[in-house]
């Protein structure tokens, strides 16, 4: 059975997460993704849901945005993770991640890039996104580029 949380954004409407995660205050920002289980490197993690979107209203959506929960499918179609997410809307930026997304047949999954243990955050690698290319990095790891989108 899918665990039910509360999630702040939508603070009325129940949400179901992903089996395998949860969602909590993150050191990097916000909120944050974090295993309640053991996904070994290569495995996938969940997939990202939400609303289905084109690129006219992804334009309206992004438009005074502070938190971006919306993924790129192609350069038409995206998902908004704040309508109907399961959780992985959560996922934050790091520069040395433990996961990645693949994209197969107009959908996204979440994959681990390495073994991740229970308790440890899920974090994703935005490469290139909605991001001014000026939006600081907060990650911490060593390795920090120092901006979320790679420039
Ligand atoms: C998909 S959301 C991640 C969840 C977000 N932490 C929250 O509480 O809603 C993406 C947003 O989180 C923030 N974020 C994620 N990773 C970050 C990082 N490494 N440094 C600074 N801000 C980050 C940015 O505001 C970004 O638009
Ligand atoms: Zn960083």
């Amino acid at each position: 059975m899918k665990s039910k949380t509360k999630l702040s954004t939508l603070e009325t409407k129940e949400q179901s997460l992903a089996p395998g995660i949860e969602v909590k205050t993150s050191p990097i920002d916000g909120k944050g993704c974090y295993a309640t289980r053991f996904f070994r490197k290569g495995n996938r993690i969940a997939e990202y849901i939400g609303e289905r979107i084109s690129r006219r209203e992804i334009k309206r959506r992004l438009q005074g945005a502070h938190r971006i929960h919306i993924c790129a499918i192609d350069s038409y179609w995206a998902i908004d993770g704040n309508v109907g997410g399961n959780g992985t809307q959560y996922i934050n930026h790091s520069c040395n991640p433990n996961g990645d997304l693949k994209i197969i047949d107009g959908r996204i999954y979440f994959y681990a890039l390495k073994n991740i243990y229970p308790g440890e955050e899920i974090t994703l690698d935005y490469i290139s996104s909605w991001h001014d290319d000026q939006t600081r990095c907060s990650c911490g790891a060593p390795s920090c580029r120092g901006t979320i989108n790679k420039i």
